[in-house]
């Protein structure tokens, strides 16, 4: 279950629960046209988009191991933190956002571009 609306006055969305992820655990939000992968690596949470940049691979049903996730469709792997590729075939880096903890929820400045390079 997911909050899909603004957190009043910030200009951020919600898009779960804190409790909805457990901890190294991954959650696909899809809100407003885009699909997030919200994580939980030891408490801290982190949202990337969920499609890989390599192909139709689905982050959120990948594998996270040392805070890298790997897509369950060719094996590719990301930081989750900063999106970069970190194994091949993943060479372009996902979109990140800053996480911000407001009122139990998961939030995200949907407006806001990490992506690097
Ligand atoms: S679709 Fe993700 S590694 Fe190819």
């Amino acid at each position: 279950m997911h909050a899909d609306a603004l957190v009043e006055n910030s200009g951020l969305r919600a898009l779960c629960a804190i409790d909805a992820v457990a901890s190294g655990a991954t959650l696909k939000v899809p809100s407003e046209g885009t699909d997030y992968a919200v994580f939980n690596l030891d408490g801290r949470f982190y949202v990337t988009q969920d499609a890989c940049t390599h192909g139709p691979g689905s982050l959120s049903e990948g594998y996270v191991e040392n805070g890298e996730i790997e897509c369950p469709f060719h094996q590719g792997r990301f930081d989750i933190t900063s999106g970069q590729p970190t194994a091949p075939p993943c060479s372009d880096a996902l979109r990140v956002w800053t996480v911000h903890l407001v009122d139990g929820q998961v939030c995200i400045d949907p407006a806001e571009d990490r992506r690097a390079g």
